[in-house]
């Protein structure tokens, strides 16, 4: 019988429906096409120098360097768990070098596919030995949580986070739904930098959260992807996890070295389980290892070793925390100088959110109408929730969105 009989326009996918493009990733496709001169784009959360270019930290290349160099290296498979070295320092990394459950082998660490990759391996243990299968996010959060944990077989509800009228933090709401949600449940916590809002809980509204979900048992899951980024600062973007760690309880985390050492195609990550005792975590780390096997066997080596050479040379982390604080700086910057111009112009609206927001991102409030308008007339490229990347903007762009937000405000 002719093959065309099983198949329809001569392919057997024929059927197969153009996907929408990610919502995120598709702000870049859009910008890509767009041959204007002036075309900003401020959707992706990658950081741009003042000229607009990518960088690669110089800590960086000096690691990759001796990593060439190295005759003795070898291009062997890792262990399933990733590089040892790399494990310990992340743990490190995040919880303190004085971190008592480190030094009680209470914490199971796995090298993963980035930030992503440490939230579904994360995402799928959970799914497969925790007695709660339902994670509660924020509302809003980054757009691929829902994905990811509905697909590694959680059940995924939202809590209140974000408040439209304050253009900040809804803590009554937040400690409401979480007083809501049924005892063990799993929270996604942005550990700092909450992404797309740039609001973070005050340390006081953190010690809050922290004494309701213990007393009710839910169980922390940190999404850690901007440490360092947010402050300039390591060990102040770390604080939310480590007061939950210090209590003696349990909680996972999911670190990323995309955002903090430029190593976004190179997808090294980290997740982490603090457990209540060493045996366990012994137990839950071979667990873990039956989870990643069959999904893509183990690491790749390349990125996890820039990253432990790094954090385990003395000389090294100082000039990362150096060249880290200048990113965190610029983007620090950025949101002065938009503020002050959208000031200068008499811009409706009060904006000191974009001074008081903190990460990456602002979420400016601006509609998704405007966002159109912006776009259409401006050439201007960002989420239709108003999100804008401030790691992509630089002093000489900032009159350009300023009279485009101007215009936004006042014509729509
Ligand atoms: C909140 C949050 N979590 C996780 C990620 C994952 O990033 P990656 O997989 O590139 O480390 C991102 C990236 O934008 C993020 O913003």
């Amino acid at each position: 019988m002719a093959s065309e009989d099983h198949s329809h326009g001569g392919s057997v996918f024929a059927n197969v429906t153009q996907a929408t493009e990610d919502p995120i990733l598709g702000v870049t496709v859009a910008y890509n096409k767009d041959p204007s001169p002036m075309k900003l784009n401020l959707g992706v959360g990658a950081y741009r120098t003042e000229e607009g270019n990518p960088l690669v930290l110089n800590v960086v290349r000096r690691a990759e360097q001796l990593l060439v160099n190295d005759p003795s290296r070898v291009k062997e498979y890792l262990p399933i768990t990733g590089l040892a070295d790399f494990n310990k320092l992340s743990a490190k990394l995040i919880f303190g070098s004085d971190s008592p459950a480190i030094q009680e082998n209470r914490v199971a660490t796995v090298q993963c596919l980035s930030g992503t990759g440490s939230l579904r391996v994360g995402g799928e243990f959970l799914a497969r030995h925790y007695h709660e299968r339902t994670i509660y996010i924020p509302q809003p959060t980054w757009g691929n949580h829902t994905k990811v944990f509905t697909l590694a077989g959680l059940s995924v509800k939202t809590y209140r986070y974000y408040d439209p009228a304050t253009r900040g933090l809804n803590l009554e709401g937040l400690l409401a739904d979480l007083s809501a949600a049924p005892s063990g449940a799993i929270v996604l916590l942005h550990a700092c930098a909450h992404n797309p809002t740039g609001v973070d809980p005050t340390l006081e509204q953190w010690e809050q959260i922290r004494l309701l979900m213990r007393s009710k048992g839910l169980l922390p899951f940190f999404d850690s992807a901007y440490q360092g980024f947010a402050s300039g600062n390591l060990d102040a973007d770390a604080q939310s996890v480590r007061m939950f760690v210090a209590d003696g309880s349990e909680c996972l985390t999911a670190q990323s070295y995309a955002k903090n050492m430029g190593l976004y195609g190179e997808r090294v990550g980290a997740l982490s389980i603090v457990c209540g005792s060493a045996d366990v975590a012994v137990r839950v780390e071979s667990q873990l290892k039956l989870v990643i096997r069959p999904m893509y066997s183990n690491p790749p080596i390349h990125g996890a070793s820039i990253v432990a050479t790094i954090l385990k040379d003395r000389e090294m982390y100082h000039e990362w925390t150096i060249e880290l604080k200048a990113m965190a700086d610029r983007i620090i910057n950025m949101r002065e100088q938009l503020f002050d111009a959208l000031r200068a112009k008499g811009t409706p609206g009060d904006w000191s959110h974009i001074i008081k927001q903190i990460g990456m991102f602002t979420f400016t409030g601006l509609t998704s109408e405007q966002v159109t308008f912006m776009t259409t007339e401006y050439h201007i490229y960002m989420t239709s929730d108003g999100r804008i990347s401030m790691a992509g903007l630089s002093s000489q762009k900032v009159p350009h969105l300023a009279d485009a937000i101007h215009a936004a405000v006042t014509q729509h």
